[in-house]
């Protein structure tokens, strides 16, 4: 058993060691980007149908593995082409090595952000609100001049009309890990917040490391507490793991928050790296939860009868969900999820269902090896939309407000790989129409729209925070 043990960590460490290794041949690099990449991107890598390659802007995603799969797997939707088909392996590495190359020795600067955008209905200005956090997570609106947003990094910070304040709430737990995924993620209002003043916080909890532990075991947990005086009071922990279900990955915590119409409380926890997990419901991970906003958990609660079941669960068969909102006119709760290298999905959440991870996917492993064979199953669901190869997708808002009237109901999607801001047309369970609002700024990690109508993004590399109006509504 061990010995098997051994032999597969041998050989998944050799498979992913391939794209890494990236030893180029810069004379082979060259002659091969001259034959198949020119055409597109230029005999000098100025860029032309394709981007440029002395710009330092990676829109797709930076680092000699990212872009060897996307000049491997091809950017869907664009004429930027797949190349498995056409090339070897060492062949893509050869050409990826040789573009990085001149990209670092170009002195070009990369252009700057664009204070307007044209987009299919409207013309988009562009502010930046704030460019001083670390690593902005999650902005919720108090109300039309306030709003709080978490910082990964372990902060919470007020806005006032639109500029953070520089002192943080005092008295956040000390327990959080700020590690790779892991840190404070997500910020959400009670739908009662001005009777009641709740905030509800996502976070990772690491636990005390243990004597044997090179590093502590950690967790997705959800709490709410208020701020009186720029301290964090009242705290009630609404759902915590059993320790036994922490473990040392930064990786995968879901940790979105939602409420619905009907006040239930819903939350994402990601598979936490053990994908079999999602699929056993004596486990918290690769779930979406659904609890009473005090952490009691609902008496219709689809797996509260089952025995060995964690009665939180709501729905299961997930990767990672990182995005969750309430439908405007049906009310249901959507997510999105990150795929491996691919398949990453937009779900409609219905109680007791199995959206299939990792039995049914369309993604495949980041080695290459597939994951499974199937992309659909009886008694699984199916996605209402899957991007593959991923975009790296991360939180979802409809857009119900009235500033972008030609935008209603659509909903607003956000990616970090690609590093754009999308918007769906959905009709009953379908997407209808996909358009790229804004790209080139930074990896995109949340979506917001505000009490003025107007759409917040938090963007991380680099850290902003925009504020989006439409110029002219050429709509109406
Ligand atoms: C038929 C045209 C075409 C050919 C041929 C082509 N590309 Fe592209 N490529 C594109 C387009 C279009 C894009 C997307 C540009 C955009 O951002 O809108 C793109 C994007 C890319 C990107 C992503 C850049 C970023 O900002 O992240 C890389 C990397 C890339 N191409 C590499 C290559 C390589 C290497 C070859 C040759 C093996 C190649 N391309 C051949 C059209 C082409």
């Amino acid at each position: 058993m061990n010995f098997l043990a051994g032999i597969n960590v041998a050989l998944f460490a050799f498979v992913i060691a391939i794209p890494t290794m990236v030893q180029a041949d810069a004379g082979e690099g060259r002659e091969i980007y001259q034959k198949h990449c020119a055409e597109c991107h230029g005999a000098e890598l100025q860029g032309g149908l394709g981007s440029s390659f002395l710009d330092h802007v990676w829109n797709y995603g930076e680092g000699p593995r990212t872009i060897w799969m996307t000049v491997k797997y091809g950017i869907p939707n664009l004429e930027m082409p797949a190349w498995k088909d056409v090339l070897s392996d060492g062949e893509i590495k050869s050409v990826v090595g040789f573009i990085v190359a001149q990209d670092k020795n170009s002195a070009l600067v990369p252009p700057p952000m664009p204070e307007q955008v044209k987009t299919e209905i409207y013309g988009l200005a562009l502010e930046v609100l704030d460019d001083s956090l670390d690593e902005p997570w999650s902005i919720a609106f108090i109300n039309k001049t306030q709003a709080l947003v978490t910082d990964k990094t372990g902060k919470l910070y007020q806005m006032l009309n639109g500029k953070i304040q520089k002192d943080f709430i005092r008295g956040l737990p000390q327990d959080i890990t700020n590690i790779n995924q892991a840190g404070l993620l997500d910020v959400v209002l009670d739908p009662d917040y001005a009777d009641n003043g709740w905030i509800y916080l996502s976070y990772s909890q690491e636990l005390a490391k243990a004597k044997d532990e090179k590093r502590a075991r950690a967790m997705t947990r959800i709490i709410r507490g208020r701020i009186k005086d720029g301290n964090w009071i009242d705290q009630q922990i609404l759902f915590e793991a059993p320790e036994e279900f922490y473990s040392t990955t930064r990786h995968h915590f879901g940790s979105r928050i939602v409420f619905d119409e009907q006040g239930y409380l819903y939350f994402s926890v990601g598979d936490r790296g053990a994908k079999e997990q999602a699929q056993d419901m004596s486990r918290p991970n690769g779930k979406i939860h659904r609890i009473h906003k005090d952490g009691s958990i609902p008496k219709d609660n689809p797996f509260l009868n089952q025995r060995g079941a964690i009665p939180s669960i709501f729905s299961f068969g997930h990767r990672n969900p990182q995005g969750l909102a309430t439908h405007p006119v049906t009310k249901e709760v959507w997510s999105t999820e990150h795929g491996p290298m691919g398949g990453d999905e937009l779900n409609h959440i219905r109680s007791a269902k199995n959206f299939g991870w990792p039995e049914i996917t369309y993604g495949i492993n980041y080695d290459g090896n597939i994951i499974s064979a199937f992309t659909e199953k009886d008694g699984m669901e199916q996605p209402v939309h899957h991007w593959t190869p991923s975009i790296a997708v991360c939180d979802i808002n409809f857009y119900a407000g009235d500033l972008f009237s030609g935008w209603k109901n659509n909903l607003l999607v956000t990616s970090l790989k690609y590093r754009d801001l999308r918007r769906l047309v959905i009709e009953g369970d379908k997407v209808v129409h996909e358009e790229v609002l804004l790209r080139g700024i930074g990896r995109m990690r949340s979506v917001t729209v505000g009490p003025d109508g107007a759409i917040y993004v938090l963007v991380n590399e680099p850290s902003l925070i925009l504020r989006l109006t439409p110029i002219v509504d050429n709509k109406d």
